[in-house]
């Protein structure tokens, strides 16, 4: 079994006199001023769920985007801050983007071009030369950090998402010594959904930068080998899942992410989350009630007005269960300034309102609203009084928070519905698997979770908890890092 330990000592062993280099977009710590006083949080973001225990490990460089309004006002002359601020344990190095920037490469060409390219959920990308430019532009600036971080030292650097798909060529180029991973967060699409896009030539020339570069699932590596061979002169291996372009090799390969287990699992039985339980229990009036929970980014790809339409359909074809189950929907907003994302706001907005009102009674909402931002010990306790949880994402490269919900269910009592449509569908096989789009299987899958013998939701959770348990986020970060010593070292 991967541990906190096992990981850092695998990374002094292995890269020795190398420094450790994250890169990513979002930042893993943000300070933000909230009257008067400076406070900092996580960001609601699988992406650095999973990579601040293995920076609290290993100790390095993490190198993101500072975003939060009282970012400026932490850091040294450097534009570092060590973090966590409870337990400082690595380097936070921000690098500061205008404004227009910010719009052009993040809201613009990463999340209303690529994300909309890479996930298959019927929302058209928009393709802009201007925000395109933007975000080739800000690739460079991530480039100049990056190396100014290096110096003249060796370095791993691991870079994260869709990004910063042109980092790892410019890095190459510009100190061939370097070891270059990337992690591909999200899914990768078949050659014909990726050939609409204008620049898919210097994208994949840019992630052909990399010596790795990896994905969820052997079905993304895939994909991305197919659009290789269809769209640039790259020699593509098959057997042994590497791409040579002008001399130099990459190789693909499938890591699953994942949580850290024994934190998630330890922190789910805290005294202060009994606490949190019983107020929420009395304030949202779950007493004697089943209850359901949906816990998201709100996002277009994670399907919670299907979800929420088979809570609908639920209702009214057993209408039994009315008065008795009530189902929290939470969520933090995101990338707010993209039209897609408003508008799902609205339309779950919408969809709440019209059940509720078609069905409630003077004791009873079927659906509670808790939408905004929650504490860590709001969202643990939400998830242990759950009786049953739902991921109902559209396409997904992974979903963390249904492993989440897994690595929380200590007692071993709940039910997992999750989308066929999940990269995480792979391994939690134990839980019922539904089809976001097909309303009606949607709410007897609901019923089925309701109904299943304590006995049976045992021994599914039990066989699910083993799965996260043993492929924790260490084993992710380790399977990275062997591969890496393998390729670079021979070792
Ligand atoms: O799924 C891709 C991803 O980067 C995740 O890793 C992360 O959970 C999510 O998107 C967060 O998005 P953002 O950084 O835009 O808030």
């Amino acid at each position: 079994m991967w541990t906190r330990d096992g990981i850092r000592q695998l990374v002094w062993d292995r890269l020795g006199d190398h420094l450790l280099l994250v890169v990513s977009n979002r930042e893993p710590y943000v300070h933000s001023r909230v009257s008067g006083a400076i406070q900092c949080d996580m960001p609601p973001s699988g992406l650095t769920t999973a990579l601040d225990p293995i920076m609290r490990a290993c100790g390095g460089t993490w190198i993101a985007h500072g975003s939060g309004n009282a970012d400026r006002e932490t850091v040294d002359e450097s534009d570092r801050v060590q973090v966590p601020p409870d337990d400082p344990s690595y380097t936070l190095r921000r690098v500061w983007l205008t404004k227009e920037e910010e719009d052009g490469y993040y809201y613009g060409f990463s999340n209303d071009a690529l994300w909309p390219l890479c996930h298959i959920a019927y929302t058209r990308p928009t393709f802009k030369e201007a925000e395109w430019n933007t975000y080739r532009a800000v690739n460079e600036r991530f480039a100049q950090v990056v190396l100014e971080e290096v110096g003249d030292s060796k370095a791993f650097v691991f870079v994260q998402d869709y990004h910063l798909t042109l980092l790892p060529r410019l890095l190459r180029e510009a100190n061939p010594n370097l070891i270059i991973a990337q992690f591909w967060h999200i899914p990768w699409p078949n050659p014909e959904a990726f050939r609409v896009c204008p620049w898919q030539e210097d994208i994949l020339k840019g992630l052909l930068g990399n010596h790795l570069l990896g994905f969820h699932l052997r079905y993304h590596c895939n994909n991305f080998l197919d659009t290789l061979d269809r769209t640039i002169e790259a020699r593509v291996d098959r057997d042994r899942y590497e791409a040579t372009h002008g001399g130099e090799k990459t190789a693909i390969r499938p890591f699953p992410i994942s949580v850290d287990f024994e934190d998630v699992s330890r922190r789910a039985r805290g005294a202060e989350v009994e606490a949190e339980m019983a107020r929420l229990t009395k304030s949202l009036e779950l007493k004697d009630r089943f209850v359901g929970m949906g816990l998201d980014r709100i996002d277009y790809t994670k399907g919670i007005p299907d979800r929420l339409r088979a809570v609908e359909r639920f209702l009214e074809r057993y209408p039994d269960y009315r008065n008795r189950v009530v189902f929290i929907q939470t969520g933090v907003p995101s990338r707010v300034h993209v039209p897609a994302y408003r508008r799902i706001n609205d339309e779950i907005d919408s969809l709440i309102d019209k059940i509720n009102w078609k069905y409630e009674s003077d004791r009873w909402k079927p659906i509670i609203d808790l939408r905004g931002p929650l504490s860590p010990l709001t969202v643990m306790a939400l998830r242990r009084l759950a009786d049953f949880a739902v991921v109902s994402s559209l396409h997904d490269g992974m979903n963390l928070v249904a492993k989440e919900f897994v690595a929380s269910a200590f007692d071993e009592d709940k039910v997992l519905l999750l989308s066929q449509f999940t990269g995480a569908a792979r391994e939690l096989s134990d839980a019922v698997m539904v089809n976001p789009y097909a309303t009606d299987h949607f709410a007897a899958a609901m019923k089925e979770a309701l109904e299943m013998p304590l006995a049976e939701r045992q021994r599914r959770m039990r066989r699910m908890r083993a799965v996260v348990e043993e492929n924790n986020v260490y084993k992710w970060a380790a399977d990275i890092v062997t591969e890496m010593v393998k390729l670079e070292f021979g070792g």
